[in-house]
């Protein structure tokens, strides 16, 4: 396949693990990372990025940090308490992204039109600084489907409103339909980081229904506009449980497409802070919320601890 600006198909990056990107990449001299604030000119991508190995993504800026500080400690990077993470996508003004060794920690904002930009532009990034097998890992919080509230999901794939496991993009106006697999093994080998003596939590796999907002897409009767009846909700969610979709959120499709387009490996790790069965509001007190949101921290950071010390 000939490109636009001359660049051949099999013209693949040799370098680096990942698949099925842009040909055309490489042409890019340089090429801005516009929403990270960062381009292959002024950045040595390999020399600053090169020893990446996890990226981890979280909705917020102050969620991300908070986790960098905490995988920093976890993997025994500290080099002293004065020590501070710099935000090195400030510049870009949209999302915050701090590294720690060989950990990327990044906000990724709300739904898939955000996310996605964010991979595209982590993914050109893992590329241009050679990075081997990165592992991407979505951590946040959902709605729960009969599971109790706190619970851990981590998802086996990432379903839309219809179950159709696929991220449907529109390309000049034509629909395109991306897989929405997650890796497998990577949600098992977080799972076995639960710990059932020390964890007063549960961590379950399930699917995950990605919507495209908060309130009607999750079929909740608080929002500003609402079309359908308290039984057709319960119907819903009713079948949403029956076909084994333990959570919701809106996410995982762009995430679980686009990193398997490229060939790598992706989970998503959310606690679900209410059960959608029993209610659309979130009473839970802040508190007890940022108790909950530190859970699937703590297990993708035993993960990369594991991974690093003991693989
Ligand atoms: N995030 C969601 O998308 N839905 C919820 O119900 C909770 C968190």
């Amino acid at each position: 396949r000939q490109m636009r600006d001359g660049c051949k198909k099999d013209e693949e990056p040799k370098e680096c693990t990942l698949c099925g990107l842009n040909p055309c990449l490489k042409c890019l001299q340089p090429d801005i990372l516009y929403h990270l604030g960062l381009d292959t000119e002024t950045t040595d991508f390999p020399k600053v990025f090169g020893d990446v190995r996890f990226v981890c993504m979280g909705g917020t800026p102050g969620r991300m940090e908070n986790f960098a500080y905490y995988v920093m400690q976890e993997i025994g990077l500290k080099i002293n308490a004065a020590t501070k993470l710099r935000d090195m996508a400030e510049a870009g003004k949209r999302f915050s992204l701090f590294k720690v060794g060989p950990v990327l920690c990044a906000s990724h904002g709300m739904g898939c039109p955000s996310i996605s930009i964010l991979l595209h532009e982590l993914i050109k990034m893992m590329y241009h600084a050679k990075c081997k097998d990165p592992v991407f890992i979505r951590i946040g919080t959902c709605g729960g489907i009969g599971v109790d509230p706190g619970t851990v999901v981590i998802s086996s794939e990432a379903v839309d409103g219809r179950l159709n496991p696929a991220h449907e993009i529109l390309v000049h106006g034509i629909s395109v339909q991306h897989a929405s697999q997650l890796d497998e093994g990577l949600a098992d080998e977080i799972k076995m980081c639960h710990d059932p003596d020390k964890d007063n939590f549960d961590t379950v796999i399930g699917r995950t229904l990605c919507a495209h907002d908060f309130y009607e897409g999750q079929s909740r009767l608080d929002g500003a506009f609402c079309e359908y009846t308290l039984e057709n909700k319960q119907t819903y969610l009713e079948h949403l449980q029956s076909q084994q979709v333990k959570n919701i959120e809106m996410e995982s499709l762009a995430f679980a497409a686009l990193t398997s387009r490229a060939n790598i490996r992706g989970a998503v790790v959310c606690v679900a802070i209410l059960n959608r069965l029993n209610g659309d509001q979130i009473k839970t007190p802040h508190e007890i919320l940022a108790k909950w949101e530190k859970r699937p921290q703590e297990l993708v950071a035993r993960y990369i601890r594991k991974t690093l010390y003991f693989n």
